[in-house]
């Protein structure tokens, strides 16, 4: 008997320190990348921070990212990708010519990647909002027009915008697919 109670109370004496190393380390982190702290300063966020994992297949970005950013493939569903590049003839009143090799392997990492399979909270977001949909373009979507409705049309229409879709020129951190508002900068 005596001995159990002895083991229970070093066990009790454990579960306490892990908790209170759990909950030190959290404050750490909360200061070490908080704006102006260090992690902040060497680029480096917590995971939780990003929105959507930036586009990382370099085909996709050589192919995909001369016009405009390379989009993060979880800001939409893999069928709205394919739809996307089933059309590449006629994208957006712009031709878009790829071989059908590369087409291929971009169009595999952005399925593969797509909103339905991000498994981030945003993404799953954005595939709630569709409730079934499957759009063409991210400015489509319900929940990301619901988040840009306040933006007047003539501010979009300023020489460094153009148009909604031009996400970098409004979210500093958009690379990093951070699209936190603390981030966000209209330009004049
Ligand atoms: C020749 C230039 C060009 C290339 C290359 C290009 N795009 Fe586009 N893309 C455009 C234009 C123009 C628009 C429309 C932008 C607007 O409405 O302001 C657009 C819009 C889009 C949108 C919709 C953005 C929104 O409004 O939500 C997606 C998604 C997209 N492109 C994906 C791709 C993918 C994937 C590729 C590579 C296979 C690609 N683009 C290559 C010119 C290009
Ligand atoms: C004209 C500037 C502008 C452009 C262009 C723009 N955004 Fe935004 N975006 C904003 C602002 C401002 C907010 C903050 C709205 C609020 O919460 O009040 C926002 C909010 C968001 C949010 C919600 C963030 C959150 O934490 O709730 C997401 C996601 C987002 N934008 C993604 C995009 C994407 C993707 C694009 C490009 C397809 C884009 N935005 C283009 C200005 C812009």
């Amino acid at each position: 008997m005596k001995k159990r109670y002895v083991s229970f109370s070093i066990l009790g004496a454990l579960i306490l320190l892990f908790g209170i190393g759990l909950w030190v380390h959290h404050l750490e982190d909360q200061d070490f990348y908080q704006k102006g702290g260090p992690g902040w300063q060497m680029g480096n966020n917590p995971p939780e921070k990003v929105d959507f994992r930036p586009a990382s297949n370099p085909l996709y970005k050589n192919s995909c990212g001369g016009c405009h950013f390379p989009f993060s493939p979880g800001l939409l569903p893999a069928l709205s990708w394919k739809l996307i590049l089933d059309r590449l003839e006629n994208h957006f009143g712009e031709q878009v010519s790829i071989d059908p090799r590369s087409r291929e392997e971009i169009l595999n990492y952005l399925m593969e990647n797509g909103a339905d399979r991000a498994g981030s909270k945003k993404s799953t977001k954005i595939m709630n909002s569709l409730n079934g949909q499957i759009p063409l373009r991210i400015t489509e979507i319900p929940i990301m027009q619901k988040k840009h409705r306040g933006i007047k049309p003539e501010v979009l229409s300023r020489k460094a915008i153009g148009s909604l879709s031009n996400c970098v020129a409004c979210h500093t951190t958009a690379e990093r697919g951070i699209f936190n508002e603390d981030f966000v900068k209209i330009p004049d």
